[in-house]
């Protein structure tokens, strides 16, 4: 199997930026709240949106390299530059992209103004994320050949959103958290705050993940054995391998240290873990940038 690394790379940044604004919001909504009232509001918006704004600055970037990267595989090396481009913007895939860098830059504003604590701003970026969760179910096998449109894509967008949720949100956890300490120096945490409200929503992602992403194999996996058969299947097996490995770690963490977490050294421990969830996480998405650029039939 040959791994075309831009196209890995350019996926990755997408995911990662995508990731970092859904779960910039979805913590706003479930987890940051049970913080008020210990931390002043200006603050705790301010470092709630900072993993947003991220993602929201990583966006352009990353809609960029997608696009020269769909550009240079749909190129005719004959023609002009500039016809390949505006055949390109013509095309379905071309309508999705435009959508998506509307979607970025109400994303980008958005973060701003929810950082200063405007209600505005999380219902902006709220809406920005949901349609930056579809764009890549529009340009990728949800919407190819044989399957159902009407319930791969927005299966698809979930999957997505979930996944921001759940990895985005344990970012945007790591970084209050990391900027509290910063600011506080006296080993305080806020952890035994965050971390209940952020399991209830890593609980709900997982089971959003697993279902969609159950889904989405029912549809492009043809066969069971192609699990070790095929390129999809194997690249797909492995993503499994690492969903598993962070859900148990997650479990474990969650079981093992959350009654520890008002004790200084059970906090220090659920940040080395929560630290190393979230690596493999970043890890998970690296390798389902490959797997959407790998074909389930294998042509
Ligand atoms: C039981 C768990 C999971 C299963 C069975 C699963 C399966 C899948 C499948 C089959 C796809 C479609 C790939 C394609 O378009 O060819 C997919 C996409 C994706 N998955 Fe998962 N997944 C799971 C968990 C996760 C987790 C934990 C994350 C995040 C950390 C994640 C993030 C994503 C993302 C970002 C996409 C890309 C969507 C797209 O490009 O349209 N998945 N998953």
């Amino acid at each position: 199997m040959t791994i075309d690394a831009l196209a890995a790379a350019t996926g990755w940044l997408l995911f990662m930026a995508v990731v970092l604004i859904c779960g910039s919001v979805a913590a706003r909504a479930a987890v940051a709240p049970g913080s008020h009232g210990l931390v002043e509001d200006v603050w705790l918006e301010r470092q709630t949106a900072a993993p947003g704004l991220a993602g929201a600055v990583l966006m352009p970037l990353a809609l960029a390299a997608v696009f020269f990267r769909q550009l240079r595989e749909f190129r005719d090396p004959f023609a002009p530059w500039s016809e390949d481009v505006s055949l390109l913007l013509s095309s379905s895939w071309g309508t999705a992209f435009k959508l998506a860098v509307a979607a970025a830059a109400v994303a980008l504003a958005a973060m701003v103004v929810a950082r200063r604590g405007r209600a505005l701003g999380w219902w902006l970026a709220g809406g920005a994320a949901t349609v930056l969760a579809v764009f890549p179910g529009l340009t990728g096998h949800a919407s190819g050949g044989d399957v159902p449109t009407w319930l791969t894509v927005p299966a698809d967008a979930l999957h997505v959103l979930a996944a921001g949720a759940w990895m985005g949100g344990l970012a945007t956890v790591l970084w209050i958290e990391s900027a509290w300490r910063c600011r506080e120096r006296d080993g305080s945490s806020l952890l035994p705050t965050l971390v209940p409200a952020f399991s209830r929503l890593a609980q709900l992602s997982v089971v959003i993940l697993v279902l969609t992403g159950t889904l989405a194999t029912w549809f492009h996996l043809p066969a069971l054995t192609d699990l070790w058969r095929t390129d999809y299947g194997r690249t797909l097996s492995l993503k499994l391998v690492l969903v598993a490995v962070v859900l148990a770690l997650g479990g474990i963490n969650w079981k093992r240290l959350s009654p520890r977490l008002a004790e200084a050294e059970g906090s220090r421990a659920m940040r080395r873990a929560a630290t190393l969830e979230l690596v493999l996480g970043t890890l998970v998405l690296l390798v389902t940038a490959i797997l959407v650029r790998t074909s389930p039939t294998g042509h």
